[in-house]
C-alpha cells in the first residue's frame, strides 16, 4: 500500500519557471467565469450570452471575482471559413453584431469574454476549427476582442494524431483495470510527450496567441492526453484533465479522483481543469451541488458556472447561487499569496492511497493566506448518512496544538473553540468546509 509520502514524490512538482507568465497576471489564478456549454450546449445565441453577463453582474457573481463570459462550439458559420481571408465567421443569425458585438457588451459591463475552437480540422460539433489557421485565428480573436480562447481536441486528421497511444494514469502511475481498454501502442518507457503532436498541436496555437496584440487566457481542452500534466503549464494558463463532465453524482467522483492525485500540478500560473461546473444542472441534490463545487475550489480547479443563470423560465435557484458564492471557498480558491491546493491528508472511505473512482480522498486541508487559517473539507461519498471527523492530530498544517476556533464555511457560523477534533453528521454525498483558524 502507498502512503502520502510515496505519492509526493511519485508526482514531480512542477516550478513556477516553467509556467506561461502572462502580462496582467492573467493566468495566475483559476478562472473564474461562466461558459454556454453545460447549460445550453449548441444552442447558443448573443442574447443568451449576454443576458449571462449581465446576471452575473446583478447577481452579485462579478463582484466575487467572477469575470469570464465564454462562448462554447458552435459560435461559427458551419462550413465554410471566407474565402478571401480564410477567417471564420461568425454565425449571423445567432450573432448578429458578431462576436465583436458581443465582446463589446460584455467588455461594457467591466468583463471578460472569451470564446472556443479545437486543435483540429473541425470541432466537435463540426464547425471550422483551428489546426492549420493558428495565426489568422489568433488575429481575428484578438480583433474581435477576446479575451480566453478554450482549445478543445477534435477534429484531429490522421496525419496529426501521436505516435503511441496514452491512457491517463491514475495518481501513482498505473492504467487502472477497465479504464485504458483500448491502449494498443503504449509509448516506450522515457518517452517525451513533448515531442508528440499533440503537443505540437497546442504549443502553435499558444504561440500564434502570444504573437497577438492581446493577452488571451489560454484553456487547453485536450481531455489529460498526451501527458498534458507535465507540459501544460508551459503551454496554456489551465489543462483539463479527462473527458466531459455530466451533472451525474458517479461522474463528479470519477473526476474528483482522477484529480486528487495532481495537486503538486497546481501552482500560480498553471491549473489543472476537472472541467466546468455542474452547479444547478440534472438531477444533483443540494449535498452533491455543494460537495462539487468545494471539491473543485479547494483543488484550485478553474471555476466556470454552467448553468443558465437567468431566463425567467430557468433562473438559478437561490441555493445553488448561494454555493457559487461562497466566500470562503472563493476565498480559498483565488489565494494571491498562497498558489498550492488543498491536499487531501487521509484518503477516507478506503483509509489508502488507492485510485478510486466512487470513493476518492474525503479528507482534504489547505492553508490560506487570505483566510488566515487552514481550510479542512470532509467528504461523505457513501450513499447513506455518515459521519466524519476532522482531528488536529491528523491535519498537517494543525497538528502542533490541541484547540482551534473553527467557522463553518457553509453557514459561517462560528462553531467556537473546538479541542482535538470535530465530528460532522453529513448526509449522502455532502461535504463539510470548515475553516479553522486561531488557537485558542
Ligand atoms: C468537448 C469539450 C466540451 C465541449 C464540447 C463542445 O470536447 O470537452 O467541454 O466544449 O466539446 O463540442
Amino acid at each position: 500500500m502507498l502512503g502520502p509520502l510515496t505519492l509526493t514524490l511519485a508526482l514531480p512538482f512542477l516550478p513556477a519557471a516553467n509556467a506561461l507568465v502572462r502580462k496582467n497576471d492573467i493566468g495566475r489564478l483559476p478562472a473564474l467565469g461562466w461558459n454556454s456549454w453545460n447549460a445550453f450546449g449548441c444552442d447558443i445565441n448573443s442574447t443568451k450570452v449576454v443576458t449571462a453577463a449581465n446576471e452575473a453582474v446583478n447577481l452579485g457573481l462579478k463582484d466575487l471575482g467572477y469575470e469570464y463570459i465564454n462562448i462554447d462550439d458552435c459560435w461559427s458559420i458551419k462550413n465554410t471559413r471566407d474565402k478571401s481571408t480564410n477567417r471564420m465567421i461568425p454565425d449571423p443569425s445567432r450573432f448578429p453584431d458578431g462576436i465583436s458585438g458581443v465582446a463589446k457588451k460584455v467588455h461594457d459591463l467591466g468583463l471578460k469574454f472569451g470564446i472556443y475552437s479545437s486543435a483540429g480540422e473541425v470541432t466537435c460539433a463540426g464547425y471550422p476549427a483551428s489546426l492549420g489557421y493558428e495565426t489568422v485565428d489568433a488575429q481575428s480573436f484578438a480583433e474581435w476582442g477576446v479575451d480566453y480562447l478554450k482549445y478543445d481536441n477534435c477534429g484531429v486528421p490522421s496525419n496529426w494524431t501521436d505516435t503511441y497511444t496514452y491512457c491517463v494514469p491514475d495518481g501513482n502511475g498505473n492504467y487502472p483495470n477497465g479504464t485504458c481498454p483500448d491502449i494498443t501502442n503504449p509509448a516506450p518507457e522515457g518517452y517525451d510527450w513533448k515531442t508528440s503532436n499533440t503537443h505540437k498541436r497546442y504549443t502553435t496555437m499558444r504561440d500564434a496567441l502570444l504573437n497577438v496584440d492581446r493577452t488571451i487566457f489560454y484553456s487547453l481542452c485536450g481531455w489529460g492526453q498526451a501527458d498534458v500534466n507535465t507540459w501544460g503549464n508551459g503551454t496554456g494558463n489551465s489543462w483539463r484533465i479527462s473527458g466531459d463532465i455530466t451533472a451525474e453524482w458517479a461522474r463528479i467522483m470519477q473526476i474528483a479522483n482522477e484529480n486528487s492525485f495532481l495537486m503538486n500540478y497546481v501552482n500560480f500560473w498553471g491549473h489543472p481543469d476537472p472541467d466546468m461546473l455542474e452547479v444547478g444542472n440534472g438531477d444533483l441534490t443540494i449535498e452533491e451541488n455543494r460537495a462539487h463545487f468545494a471539491l473543485w475550489a479547494v483543488m484550485k480547479s478553474p471555476l466556470i458556472i454552467g448553468t443558465a443563470v437567468y431566463l425567467t423560465l430557468d433562473s438559478i435557484n437561490d441555493d445553488h447561487l448561494a454555493i457559487l458564492k461562497n466566500k470562503y471557498l472563493l476565498e480559498f480558491n483565488q489565494d494571491p499569496v498562497i498558489g498550492s491546493p488543498a491536499h487531501p491528508y487521509k484518503w477516507g472511505y478506503n483509509s489508502d492511497w488507492t485510485f478510486d473512482p466512487v470513493h476518492p480522498a474525503e479528507y482534504w486541508s489547505g492553508a490560506s493566506s487570505t483566510l488566515e487559517g487552514t481550510l479542512v473539507l470532509m467528504l461523505n461519498s457513501e450513499d447513506t448518512t455518515s459521519t466524519r471527523t476532522a482531528r488536529w492530530s491528523e491535519i498537517p498544517e494543525l497538528k502542533g496544538h490541541h484547540a482551534y476556533r473553527v467557522i463553518d464555511a457553509w453557514t459561517g457560523k462560528d462553531l467556537g473553540c473546538v479541542k482535538t477534533k470535530y465530528n460532522a453528521s453529513l448526509k449522502s454525498h455532502d461535504a463539510a468546509v470548515l475553516l479553522v483558524k486561531g488557537k485558542c
